[in-house]
């Protein structure tokens, strides 16, 4: 285990410690960004509900509250919910291409949200934009993907134990996380919010499910039903893609490297083969594995001709993208918007949509408010959890249990749906084991 972070101390402000307020492509885009945020808002009743108690319970005063995330709608209501719980908060983009910049916009102008994201910001520009965000010195970070802490770890390290807790969003962080901490590097604790099951379960099935058909029907406009869709990996955002494209009546196929999965998508009815076999057959190819190279330079020499490549991992290395650049005789990019044509020696040619990063949401919206209501009520009590608790160790932390429970309550409440509840006599049952047959 790594080094137990400093006992909690209460935060003096640093607002705007010599900071930049923002950096964002056009204020101008403000009221149009505030209308989709209120609009995700109405489908996001959990997280509402949180930011109405939060606004008079405030359990987040004093806490400054560093966000690097996908700078979208739902987020925005994230961030609205956690400024009405007392933090002072400030955030960047978590993937140069999914910050919607009206919403960038309205965060600085309509919510007084300092942010630092523009679309399709190079890798400079990026960093810097995380640099901004840990110059303001945060007491609590949220990541999607584990950059920042990355950050506190290397060239930041001086700020680490200003930190008394840090979130993690997706299974690609939680992983790198859990590395640290194997290697004891790990020097803050941080709780790994995706593997509540309230985020999990739900955003990366039914959201990237639904979020990456959208993104590919959005940038190619191609016809799914009758396609032949190859899945890589089947883990919860595999499912939900192969899923959803089924239900859209692709003929899917899943490649695997887990036994257990691969069976699992066998029994789901789905057939599973080795990618080089798929590479000859598929039509639409999607990688959501957190792994590398999951297509590469095998694959696409046996690719058919015209084949669209896309990716909803979390980095931008599921696909070999700087084997394809290097190997394509030529590239035509955006011949559709976001789609770019990699024309190879062998007269073939492959079309890669959102350039490998997270297609849905390179070339979509990401995922519904519906799902991330869920996701960012959890985070938003995680974060309540740590403010008011103990300093916890430095090491990766689940999401209390009471914490889901609660979301999922309330999520079931909001669709108008009753569960029952076990009765005295049931409870005895299940706790005892001394009654069988
Ligand atoms: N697009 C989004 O909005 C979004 C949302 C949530 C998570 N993610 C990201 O998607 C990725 C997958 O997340 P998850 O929750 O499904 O993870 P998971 O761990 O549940 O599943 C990943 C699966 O990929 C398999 N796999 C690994 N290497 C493989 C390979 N070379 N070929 C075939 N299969 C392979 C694993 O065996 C596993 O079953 C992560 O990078 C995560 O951060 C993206």
């Amino acid at each position: 285990m790594g080094t137990i972070a400093k006992r909690k101390v209460m935060p003096k402000s640093r607002a705007g410690a010599g900071a930049h307020e923002h950096d964002v492509r056009d204020l101008g885009l403000a009221a149009a960004g505030k209308k989709r945020i209120e609009w995700a808002d109405r489908q996001m009743p959990v997280l509402r509900r949180i930011r109405e108690r939060f606004s008079k319970e405030q359990p987040l005063k004093g806490q400054r509250l560093g966000a690097c995330l996908h700078i979208t709608c739902e987020t925005a209501n994230l961030l609205r919910a956690l400024k009405a719980g007392g933090a002072e908060v400030f955030c960047c983009a978590s993937n140069p291409l999914s910050t919607q910049d009206d919403v960038a916009a309205a965060l600085v102008a309509e919510f007084g949200i300092p942010t630092y994201a523009i679309h399709n910001e190079d890798r400079d520009t990026y960093y810097s934009h995380l640099r901004a965000v840990l110059d303001r010195h945060p007491t609590i970070t949220m990541d999607d993907g584990a950059d920042l802490v990355s950050l506190l770890h290397t060239e930041y390290k001086d700020s680490a134990e200003e930190v008394f807790a840090s979130m993690e969003e997706t299974t690609t962080g939680v992983i790198r996380l859990r590395a640290m901490e194997k290697d004891h590097a790990l020097k803050i604790p941080v709780v790994a919010v995706n593997d509540a099951q309230t985020k999990h379960l739900f955003d990366n099935r039914y959201g990237t499910g639904q979020s990456t058909l959208d993104g590919i029907i959005r940038a190619t406009g191609v016809l799914i039903a009758g396609s032949i869709v190859v899945v890589g990996g089947y883990g919860y955002c595999g499912r939900g893609i192969a899923s959803r494209a089924r239900g859209l009546g692709a003929d899917v196929i899943v490649t695997e490297v887990d036994p257990i999965r691969a069976l699992e998508a066998a029994m789901d009815g789905f057939r599973v083969m080795k990618m080089i076999d798929a590479a000859k057959v598929g039509d639409i190819f999607v990688t959501a594995t957190g792994d590398k190279h999951v297509l590469a330079a095998q694959h696409f020499t046996a690719m058919k001709d015209g084949a669209i490549l896309c990716n909803s991992g979390h980095f931008d290395v599921e696909i070999d993208m700087a084997y394809l650049t290097d190997a394509a005789k030529s590239v035509d990019h955006d011949v559709n918007k976001n789609v770019d044509a990699y024309h190879l020696t062998n007269g073939r040619t492959l079309y890669v949509l959102g350039q490998g990063r997270l297609v849905n949401l390179a070339c979509a919206e990401g995922h519904p408010a519906q799902v991330m209501d869920m996701s960012f009520a959890t985070q938003a009590l995680a974060s309540e959890w740590v403010a008011k608790g103990e300093q916890l160790p430095a090491k990766v932390h689940n999401v209390p249990l009471e914490i889901e429970n609660d979301v999922a309550a309330v999520k079931l409440a909001a669709m108008g749906i009753k569960i029952d509840t076990l009765t005295a006599q049931q409870k005895k049952y299940l706790e005892s084991w001394e009654s069988g047959t």
